[in-house]
């Protein structure tokens, strides 16, 4: 991998960091300052700045300026929030974003406590030697589940800064597999957010880009897709990517039919989600570039999730959209999966999508 900014080592440490960041809906703060210090320290766009709900939004100014592409990726990870403290110190919660609810029963935790310390917690529920047979085969509904952190009282929970309102999500550091294949939390979507801070690095170096790029690192998509509508408007673009992580379901047990992308192919384009029929200009300027620069690439079957793109097309008076995601397994549980040469190449398509050699 040649080139100095662009190469498996630097996405790598970045996802690393990235993921590690706490950033639950809402309380993104953690990874919306990392983020700006990365880009004034390395003097990476025209202007930088944090807006009023907490995006970080960004500008680099092309040489002609006519067209304003935006790329979005959004900084916060799905989570919980706790709703009631028992007598007992244990907690009760609910979720933030859709979590697969199947997983969370024997899940450590992370609670960021209201002064800002890390404290651990382990999700249970009724043990299963006072469950009946009938009882263990079902899903435990997350009303039943609760939050042990080894506390007594309800007075010693708040005496620790933890409150109803206070928020967490689930535990999983990151650790490398083979194949260049790494697990972490919060992939999505801060591989988006490794995404865009490459192709800053990229854009840097170079002085003949055309069109003005303009980048939201966006709050609270798991709630609503929030800081994707208030960033668009703010930055007025001309043509909207969001830049995700998508479900590979390509494991076991599941159809070709319906395997939405693969893990090992590239970057996916969507052609349409339960949120956007993507802008088959769009697509096709990433298409064309692409195949003059020989990157791979998948399309991902529709329509599977909702994202930014569904609010930028609506902004103003309409904003021709797309997704392209990077594929990962596990979405929406503890931990996800993906490889880093599908990030290398979301870089190199998100890069030639810019410069667009083939002037489409
Ligand atoms: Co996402």
């Amino acid at each position: 991998m040649k080139s100095e900014i662009l190469n498996i080592e630097n996405i790598k440490a970045l996802q690393r960091k990235l993921s590690s960041l706490f950033g639950v809906s809402g309380f993104e703060e953690d990874v919306s300052s990392f983020i700006l210090s990365e880009i004034e320290s390395k003097g990476l766009a025209d202007k930088a700045w944090i807006d009023p709900l907490g995006n970080v939004l960004a500008v680099k100014k092309g040489n002609d300026g006519q067209k304003r592409i935006l790329l979005d990726a959004h900084t916060d990870e799905i989570g919980f929030m706790i709703s009631h403290i028992e007598k007992t110190g244990f907690l009760r919660f609910v979720p933030i974003g859709s979590w697969d609810t199947r997983i969370l029963l024997g899940q450590t935790v992370i609670i960021r406590s209201e002064s800002g310390e890390v404290i651990h917690g382990i999700i249970g529920s009724k043990p299963p030697h006072l469950t009946s047979v009938n009882e263990r085969k079902k899903i435990v509904e997350i009303n039943n589940l609760y939050i042990d952190i080894g506390m007594g009282s309800k007075d010693e929970v708040l005496n620790g800064n933890i409150n109803i309102g206070t928020v967490g999500t689930l535990y999983s550091p990151f650790e490398e597999f083979p194949n260049n294949m790494v697990r972490g939390k919060a992939f999505d979507d801060r591989t988006g957010c490794n995404v865009l801070l490459h192709i800053m690095m990229l854009l840097k170096e170079k002085s003949e880009i055309k069109d003005t790029t303009l980048f939201n690192f966006a709050v609270q998509e798991e709630r609503g897709r929030v800081g994707a509508i208030t960033g668009a408007f703010n930055l007025n673009p001309t043509m909207g990517l969001a830049i995700e992580n998508t479900t590979a379901a390509d494991v076991p047990g599941i159809k070709e039919s319906e395997i939405p992308v693969y893990i090992g192919k590239g970057p996916a384009i969507t052609v349409a989600d339960k949120s956007i029929i993507s802008s088959p200009k769009v697509n096709r300027r990433l298409i064309k570039n692409a195949e003059h620069e020989k990157i791979p690439f998948q399309i991902k079957k529709p329509m599977y999730g909702y994202t930014d793109a569904g609010r930028i097309q609506v902004t103003r008076e309409g904003v021709p959209s797309s997704v392209v995601s990077v594929p990962c397994r596990y979405i929406h549980s503890s931990t996800s999966l993906l490889k880093l040469e599908d990030i290398y190449e979301t870089i190199r398509l998100i890069d030639v999508f810019i410069r667009n050699p083939v002037n489409f």
